[in-house]
């Protein structure tokens, strides 16, 4: 049981580097189960979800070995067509194994994810591409029983899930035949995972566009991959850069990835400054107010969204945030209260007051960004932050703590058992 402590008030500056992007390295490491023979990942944040999604290989047959950033991933030979439970359980996007044991074994037994603390999140997309794939799919027992094989096919997505555009192209690049998928995500992530899929010898058109167009291969091949650099581990340490003044440079991400964001930022009243593989931020002035409304990639992404009303709730004025994404997404708001911040929920808008201060406070992490925000707030707040069930932060963040340290920030991971320490 571990919390971290931060002592506000510091000056951050200086430069960050990010690792590999965690929702694209998950969903390689799914995608290796595609080709038989060893497929090496480079460039994988070393924290606890792809801890699980190893676990996840590994029960279906595959081999994983990390050294450093780097995962070798042995799919040879595949024992098992089953994620169980007890996985999916600590981890949903182990749900992306779906639409690869489809591809590669024509058949998967997932269980369902259940609800997770940012909302339902429901599968009914990805099942229902499934079946226009030609997929027979049952939901018994709490498990999703597909039964293939897919053949291609056109298939309308209701709303551009990321997860079911990653399952359906997982599922679609061995089936027989053309598959067209419309209204798919467009996001970096799935640029990459059809990037890996193309090397591996995939027919891919159009990824990173609402249609993508596969046409089946026969085989796949194994390959060497460097994973895309992580745009929102990137847009949480430049909102921190913009919480306090700077200047704060991050690097090993393409800032045309954060495009929104650092546009935002900007109306914000930061200097943002955009580098090939990073990007710097200081800013002079107080905090403007914005308004900003979560979308589907290239809209503002739902994964900053609590970084960044940890930025608005010491804004000069009033900001409204709208939340498109995920309906159970403000519940960062009732913590970042204890500290002081003055936020008004109304279904999926929030309204920001700015206050000129926020107080350290004992504060509980309510998810992984959230948990991430509520240590950025603590960076800036009076006195002393503790922030509790950091489980959640170490999901995503690959050396929280020792990053935001070298930044010149006063924040450190204590024992909660231990009272002296906090
Ligand atoms: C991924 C990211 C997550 C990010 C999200 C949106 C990973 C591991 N997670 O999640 O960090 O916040 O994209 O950018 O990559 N929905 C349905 N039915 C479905 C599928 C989705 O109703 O079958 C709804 C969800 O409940 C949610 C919205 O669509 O409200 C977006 O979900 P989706 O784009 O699928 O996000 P994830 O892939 O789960």
């Amino acid at each position: 049981m571990e919390a971290i402590v931060v002592d506000g008030g510091l000056p951050l500056t200086g430069t960050v580097r990010v690792g590999g992007a965690k929702n694209s390295a998950l969903k390689l490491m799914a995608a290796a189960l595609l080709a038989p023979g060893v497929t090496t990942l480079r460039n994988v944040p070393d924290i606890s979800d792809v801890a699980v999604m190893a676990e996840v290989l590994e029960r279906l047959g595959a081999h994983v070995v990390r050294t450093d950033h780097t995962l070798t991933i042995d799919a040879t030979e595949l024992t098992s067509h089953e994620a169980p439970y007890d996985l999916v359980v600590r981890m949903r996007a182990s749900t992306c194994v779906l639409g690869a044991l489809v591809g590669r074994l024509g058949r998967a037994h997932v269980a369902m994810p259940g609800g997770c603390n940012i909302g339902s999140r429901k599968v009914d997309i990805h099942i229902a591409g499934l079946e226009q794939l030609g997929v027979a799919i049952s939901t018994e027992h709490g498990y999703i029983d597909a039964e293939g094989p897919a053949h291609g096919a056109h298939v309308m997505l209701e709303f551009p899930s990321v997860g079911a555009t990653e399952n359906l192209l997982m599922a679609s690049v061995l089936a027989d035949g053309e598959t067209v998928i419309d209204n798919a995500a467009r996001e970096p992530e799935i640029a990459d995972l059809a990037s890996l899929l193309s090397e591996m010898g995939a027919d891919i058109v159009g990824a990173g566009t609402p249609t993508i167009t596969v046409n089946g291969v026969t085989a796949l091949t194994a390959v060497d991959h460097s994973v895309v650099g992580d745009r929102i581990e990137a847009g949480t340490y430049l909102i921190a850069g913009a919480l306090d003044s700077g200047p704060v440079t991050v690097v090993g991400f393409d800032p045309a990835h954060l495009d929104i964001v650092l546009l935002k930022l900007e109306h914000a009243g930061c200097i943002v400054e955009r580098q090939v593989d990073g990007a710097t931020i200081s800013r002079a002035g107080r905090i403007r107010p914005v308004d900003i409304q979560t979308l589907p990639f290239p809209g503002f992404p739902t994964d900053l969204q609590a970084p960044f009303m940890a930025l608005l709730a010491l804004a000069d004025g009033g900001s409204v945030i709208t939340e498109n994404v995920f309906e159970n997404r403000f519940i960062f708001a009732d913590e970042i209260a204890r500290m002081g911040a003055d936020i008004r929920i109304d279904g999926h808008y929030a309204l920001v007051r700015g206050v000129p201060a926020l107080s350290g406070a004992p504060v509980r992490s309510p998810d992984l960004r959230g948990g991430a925000a509520l240590v950025l707030a603590g960076l800036v707040a009076e006195g002393r932050t503790v922030v509790t069930d950091i489980h959640h932060i170490d999901r995503g963040y690959e050396g929280f703590v020792d990053k935001l340290s070298a930044l010149g920030a006063s924040v450190r991971r204590v024992d909660v058992s231990d009272p002296e320490a906090a």
